[in-house]
């Protein structure tokens, strides 16, 4: 794996996003921060802004240029044709606009995100369209850690152990199912970014009680990988089949696979 070293921040002024730019400004790495507004951004003087809409293709082929690296941290909650053009969207038009060229990619998704939002009896889709944005992802052919947090901020004082797990067993819909600081998260992408051991990889990430490690490669090492020719979590339910998608789903797939 060659560590990328220039990373583009899609959704960087968000409560992740800003916390996932501190750590890779103190790790050393040139920042990008896509934004729609360069005044309201309130980023660090070193972050480089591109100024543009995450939710059209044209803002990546000029975004991306010279870029090794994205952190992918957007989302909506405006209505399920938001959650599709910015959680979705903003990743298909990244993909779409490398036209082939390799990055390493951090997509932070949600716990809880295979089990359907039919399920949870929800309209907004939120959880089917990041599954989506995860499959593109591996389908793309790029290095990708896909991390799946937990309920943000919930944590007790002594709740500092971060916990890798797979599979997505958890579906309270509730901090039930884990809770981690949003400094964590941001951490957890930002290391994955410069770890081996972390390529290929979806984990939800919680903390337990206990101290924060010092390094997380031990973690990422224990991981299982994803399966080369998936498109799912290596342990996740097989519980969204393709021939269910929409057709302009397929299309995206067949599109990155094309440019694989
Ligand atoms: N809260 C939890 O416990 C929890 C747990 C697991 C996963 N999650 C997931 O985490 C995500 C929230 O992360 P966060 O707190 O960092 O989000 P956030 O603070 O709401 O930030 C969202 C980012 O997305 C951008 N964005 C939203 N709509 C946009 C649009 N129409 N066009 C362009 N950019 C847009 C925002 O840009 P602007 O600043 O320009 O608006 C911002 O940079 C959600 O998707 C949620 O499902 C949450």
């Amino acid at each position: 794996m060659t560590i990328p070293t220039r990373i583009l921040f899609v959704g960087a002024t968000g409560s992740i996003g800003r916390l996932a730019i501190d750590e890779a400004l103190r790790q050393g790495y040139h920042v990008r921060a896509l934004v729609r507004d360069a005044a309201q951004a309130g980023l660090p003087d070193e972050v480089e802004l591109a100024v543009g809409d995450l939710t059209r293709l044209e803002t990546f082929e000029t975004a991306l240029d010279g870029i090794d690296g994205i952190v992918f941290t957007q989302g909506s909650h405006a209505s399920a044709a938001m959650v599709e053009a910015v959680d979705y969207g903003a990743v298909r038009n990244a993909l779409l606009a490398l036209h082939g060229r390799k990055v390493r990619i951090a997509l932070m998704t949600a716990i809880g995100v295979t089990y359907m939002d039919s399920q949870y009896n929800r309209t907004i889709e939120a959880h089917d369209w990041k599954r989506r944005s995860e499959r593109l992802v591996r389908a793309s052919g790029n290095e990708y850690t896909i991390v799946r947090p937990g309920w943000f901020d919930y944590n007790d004082d002594d709740q500092l152990r971060i916990t890798f797990l797979q599979g997505d067993t958890r579906r309270n819909a509730s901090p039930e199912d884990g809770v981690v600081a949003r400094r964590q998260i941001a951490r957890v992408l930002i290391d994955a970014l410069g770890c081996d051991e972390a390529a290929n990889t979806t984990l939800e990430l919680v903390a337990e009680h206990g101290a924060e490690q010092e390094d997380l490669k031990p973690l990422f090492a224990a991981l299982e990988r994803d399966p080369s020719d998936g498109i799912d979590g290596v342990l996740d339910e097989d519980n969204f089949p393709l021939s269910a998608q929409p057709e302009r789903v397929l299309d995206d797939f067949k599109a990155v696979e094309l440019v694989r």
